[in-house]
């Protein structure tokens, strides 16, 4: 269990006839889940002693398994959204006996004087959940209304790594860590990890220009782009609208083609499941097409976790993007200046290798390299190798 988690057992009185936690009780356990992990920083006064009170302003709930009385239910709480005067809080109810996630919430709250007028959020708070979510400093840049979570390492030439869905920049860990003598930019995309997540807003262009207005905010002009899946398709657009600022491409298990029919048909499906049942339904869609047999359970794990975590707004918003995004095979017979790297899992089921060694063989100057022993998520999956390509490709651009 996390430090930050908070156990709490349901009782008979949370349950219906049935004997079945009901959805009145779940509101009351998440609510004790908030106040009680805020004893353990802040305090529950954290509000109160500044003359304010947070105030539910909307909330979202998702019910995915039956929870009975006698059960312990292991509540975790992440901030999503830290703005001026609200905030929002993303939390899953799991079951202790065997991590089931039963239901998951999202809470967006406004900060109130007694006078019911909108005040600022205690600094307190969002320094108490920054801190139990990861030991990283994270900082925030705030694009086209939005605020994007970003983590950026040393100092040299950038970098920037765009993540697929729906995943966050955690799946750069080892690339972070490891390519010393570069400046290593990664960030949450809009709607996703720890970035907010709009209602609405959500296309690749969009994604584009968030990536423009993050590297202005950075004061990097030019950069060498990596991107995995859905980030190789803001790649492509961001080569589209912003062609000067790419120094290199790296393009990550994905393909230039737009969706097809009856992939565009299958995004309305997996939209609509999201809206009913919440991310579980993208986890269970991606999660069993994404690594190879070998994988260790704990990088399942992690990744079901980051899924687990991403916001309904966020994970439809992708969806709809990546549905609507245009054909970028047009786009890769032009990138002569624009040196390329094409890395595939040699497993990958979701964007096999025939697909990027057609990508590599239409682009004017393109290496491929395959992985050996990875599916759709080579960062993650084979990180070693996967970091030492993307090293010899950084070295030869010098
Ligand atoms: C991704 O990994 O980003 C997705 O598989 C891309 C897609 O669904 O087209």
């Amino acid at each position: 269990m996390h430090e930050a988690d908070v156990e709490l057992t349901v009782f008979p009185d949370d349950c219906d006839p049935f004997g079945v936690a009901s959805h009145a009780a779940f509101l009351r356990l998440f609510e004790r889940a908030r106040w009680d992990q805020l004893s353990r920083g802040p305090g529950v006064d954290v509000f109160s002693r500044q003359g304010l009170w947070p105030t539910v302003r909307r909330s979202v709930a998702d019910f995915h398994a039956p929870v009975r009385a006698g059960e312990t239910l292991r509540f975790q709480q992440t901030l999503t959204h830290f703005g001026r005067t609200s905030f929002t809080l993303r939390q899953i109810a799991h079951r202790a006996s065997d991590a089931v996630a039963v239901a998951t919430a999202e809470f967006l709250f406004v900060c109130v004087d007694a006078q019911g007028q909108p005040q600022n959020v205690p600094d307190d708070l969002g320094r108490f959940f920054s801190a139990g979510r990861s030991s990283e400093p994270i900082d925030r840049v705030t694009v086209n209304g939005v605020s994007l979570a970003i983590e950026t390492r040393g100092s040299g030439p950038a970098i920037v790594f765009v993540h697929g869905f729906p995943l966050d920049r955690h799946v750069w860990r080892h690339q972070l860590d490891t390519l010393t003598g570069y400046r290593r930019i990664a960030y949450d995309l809009r709607g996703l990890g720890q970035s907010d997540a709009p209602d609405l807003g959500y296309s690749i262009a969009m994604y584009a220009d968030d990536l423009a207005g993050l590297l202005d905010a950075l004061g990097e002009d030019r950069v060498v782009l990596c991107g995995l899946s859905m980030g190789g398709y803001i790649s492509f657009e961001f080569v589209r609208r912003y062609r000067a600022r790419v120094r290199g491409l790296i393009l990550m298990d994905t393909r230039a083609e737009a969706d097809s029919t009856e992939g565009r048909k299958a995004r309305d499906v997996l939209v609509a499941k999201v809206r009913d049942q919440g991310a579980m339904a993208a986890a269970e869609a991606m999660l069993p097409r994404l690594f190879t047999p070998m994988v260790p359970p704990e990088i399942i794990q992690s990744i079901r976790t980051m899924i687990l975590d991403a916001p309904v707004p966020g994970i439809v918003g992708a969806l709809t993007a990546m549905r609507d995004r245009p054909d970028s095979t047009p786009l890769l017979g032009t990138l002569l200046g624009i040196p390329t790297l094409v890395i595939v899992g040699q497993e990958d089921v979701i964007t096999p290798p025939a697909i990027s060694e057609a990508m590599a063989a239409a682009l004017p100057e393109s290496r491929l390299v395959e992985i050996p022993g990875a599916g759709h998520l080579p960062c993650v999956e084979q990180p070693v190798p996967t970091t030492r390509a993307i090293l010899k490709f950084l070295q030869s651009l010098r």
